[in-house]
């Protein structure tokens, strides 16, 4: 029989791709955006008292009410709301689970969502999944600012969705509030939801506030907001995500998510739950541990001819390697894993149709002696070519 694939031109993630280029060239793997350090030892602690206490059976489709609770106290702090744990958040696998969800439930054959390039990958597969397709605009270096009049000009009558990444991955800009009025007044009166990815929620420097749709009374009323305490709590590999939307849009997102994951781990749940009440400020210091590795690592690749961009938030770094090579971004990072032993994310895979650029993407959760030993073989490569 012939199988026909729905995403034909979809390959392996560039993330998966450099991950594994990495193991068999034996290179040091800054690129994809995972800590290297252990969690909080108190995070691990819960997780086993939630086994111990038999907390192993299905979790409720929605989440537990002790994370849900807790999340909601949590949204309350950073967004000065309180919304409701029964019918506005909803525990997911990761972030990943609550973006392809709230895409089925919105999007349907014909429609169209507005993103914006360099876009994390997840959002495209999903929308054509569901029969629609991206309009793919596209931010240019060095600042990747928002360009809302060519956002007008995108709209149309079959545009049901914009997606939102703020802080971006993989461009670390940010909108501010200005951006979230400028998409408000745009989408007013047309029939247009909001995804907002904000899983970078907390990682701003320079004294930076996070303008989220949930502080802002209109588009919070027609946006899903999608969280991940993979990157809050340094623990990707829990997949342990949530999606926060008014009752009538979270009703449709658990249609979706009950008949895709049903729940999420119940253990996990637990765990999250008790620590996020034992120690609600948890979060409280990331932009700090993250500002603090940003400037280690910039600081170190300042002058070496692999330049720094300014980062706004993230816990990603771009450098600009123009000063050394005329390599396009595929054959830079190749080179870079083979002669430097380095792994980084090129970032022309984001764009549907990538400007002409010279950036790679580090990733600075990881210990500072990763940074240092990264750092240094860069600096070394690039004296070597310059
Ligand atoms: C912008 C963005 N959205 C979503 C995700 C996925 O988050 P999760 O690991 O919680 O699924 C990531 C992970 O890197 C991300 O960078």
């Amino acid at each position: 029989m012939r199988f026909d694939s729905k995403l034909p031109d979809v390959g392996t993630t560039i993330f998966t791709v450099m991950s594994r280029r990495a193991v068999a060239e034996g290179a040091l793997n800054i690129g994809q955006g995972f800590p290297d350090y252990p969690i909080d030892p108190r995070l691990s602690d819960s997780l086993l008292e939630a086994i111990g206490e038999g907390r192993n059976q299905y979790a409720p489709m929605e989440g537990v009410i002790e994370l849900r609770e807790q999340i909601s106290r949590k949204l309350q702090t950073s967004y000065g709301r309180h919304f409701d744990p029964g019918t506005e958040i909803t525990v997911t696998c990761g972030a990943t689970e609550a973006l392809y969800g709230a895409i089925q439930a919105v999007v349907g054959p014909g429609d169209e969502a507005i993103i914006f390039d360099p876009a994390y990958d997840a959002y495209d597969p999903a929308v054509r999944l569901a029969g629609g397709r991206c309009l793919r605009i596209a931010l240019t270096p060095p600042a990747f600012r928002f360009d809302w009049d060519q956002v007008r000009s995108a709209l149309s009558d079959r545009t049901r969705l914009i997606i939102l990444n703020s802080p971006q991955n993989p461009s670390c800009t940010v909108a501010d509030r200005e951006d979230l009025d400028a998409l408000a007044a745009l989408i007013r009166d047309r029939p247009i939801t909001l995804l907002a990815d904000e899983v970078y929620e907390h990682v701003l420097y320079d004294g930076r506030r996070h303008a989220s749709v949930l502080a802002h009374p209109e588009l919070r009323e027609r946006s899903f907001a999608v969280f991940s305490f993979g990157k809050t709590l340094h623990a990707t590999g829990w997949r342990v995500g949530y999606c926060v939307a008014p009752p009538d849009m979270t009703r449709e997102l658990r249609k979706v998510h009950q008949f895709n994951t049903f729940s999420i781990a119940s253990p996990l749940q637990y765990a999250v739950a008790r620590y996020l009440a034992a120690y609600p400020g948890a979060w409280s210091g990331l932009a700090a541990f993250f500002e603090a590795k940003r400037d280690l690592l910039a600081g170190m690749l300042r002058g070496s001819g692999i330049e720094p961009l300014p980062a706004a938030g993230t816990y990603f770094q771009l450098v600009d390697y123009g000063a050394v090579s005329r390599d396009n971004d595929m054959e830079f990072a190749d080179r870079l894993i083979r002669e430097a032993k380095i792994a980084a994310i090129p970032l022309s895979p984001f764009y549907a149709a990538p400007p002409r650029m010279t950036l790679l993407r580090l990733c600075i959760a990881k210990r500072d002696a990763t940074l240092e030993a990264a750092a240094e073989r860069l600096r070394a490569f690039a004296a070597r070519r310059g």
